[in-house]
């Protein structure tokens, strides 16, 4: 992939994050801005394959090729929403928690920049209500077949902040910070907080405390535990309760024919 040459980061943002950089410690101290980029999270990954420390941080006011997870699009207008991804070298022990860690981490981060209080689908996406306002998409490259042989993760993120003409399809399962909360919203102090945010909770998975990012993603996750759910995963549909979250982040599903511990997949509210 060819990058296209970036452009010197926007006044507001470049002020937002200043005021937080005593506390975001090794994230955003190189922030690289795209007016427009095919996709932020393949521009970090090209920066961290060259080298790129952790924490570097790819932001754009537009993407052409966003990309969801499962191999999905993602809408991304130019000013109407924030498009980052960070790049991030962690111990292997850490990666099975990332995703729900992000999940945690932006949704934290909204509500501190907003006090706007969002829910948590497993494993990530992030919801007011049932309409999604955010998603994230960790991609981890490997040198092994698992996580032991882990060289980096670039964790993009994605989050609605202005109403936008979205394609139909997303405007119908989809809401924004500003319809939400019927006001304007600061676009750099959602993505400062979201770092911090972001930082704090890999901290905690650095630092053994990955129990206290679980309680939290617990307190969110009223639209996913104790419900009906249909989950695809691997190839396979199954139906349950979605009963818990496990130590690793991994779903506990009771299901007709016994309880199931799931990694990957998208969950349905039946
Ligand atoms: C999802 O499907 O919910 C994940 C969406 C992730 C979108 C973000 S926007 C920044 C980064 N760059 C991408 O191409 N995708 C992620």
């Amino acid at each position: 992939m060819n990058l296209s040459l970036p452009e010197v980061l926007p006044a507001e943002f470049a002020e937002s994050l200043a005021r937080a950089a005593p506390r975001l410690g090794s994230f955003a101290k190189e922030v690289i801005w795209y007016p427009s980029v095919s996709s932020t999270s393949d521009a970090a990954a090209v920066l961290a394959e060259r080298g790129a420390a952790e924490g570097l941080v790819v932001a754009a006011n537009a993407q052409t090729a966003g990309r969801g997870r499962f191999g999905r699009g993602w809408a991304s207008p130019a000013a109407a929403g924030l498009y980052v991804s960070v790049v991030l070298r962690p111990e292997a022990d850490v990666v099975p928690m990332l995703t729900i860690a992000a999940g945690v981490a932006v949704a934290e981060g909204i509500q501190e920049a907003t006090g706007l209080r969002c829910e948590l689908k497993w494993p990530n996406d992030v919801y007011v209500g049932t309409r999604k306002v955010a998603g994230i998409l960790a991609e981890a490259s490997t040198t092994t077949a698992d996580v032991s042989g882990i060289r980096y993760v670039v964790l993009g993120f994605g989050i609605n902040v202005m109403p936008a003409s979205y394609p139909p399809e997303v405007t119908v399962r989809a809401t924004s910070l500003e319809d939400e909360l019927g006001r304007e919203v600061d676009r750099a102090l959602v993505l400062a907080e979201c770092l911090l945010a972001l930082s704090r909770r890999y901290s905690d998975l650095g630092q053994g405390r990955s129990a206290d990012v679980i309680a939290e993603w617990r307190t969110r996750a009223a639209t996913t535990l104790g419900r009906r759910i249909r989950l695809e995963a691997a190839g396979t549909q199954l139906e349950g309760i979605a009963e818990n979250i496990d130590e690793t982040g991994a779903l506990v599903v009771q299901t007709a024919s016994g309880v199931l511990r799931v990694t990957s997949g998208e969950v349905q509210w039946v």
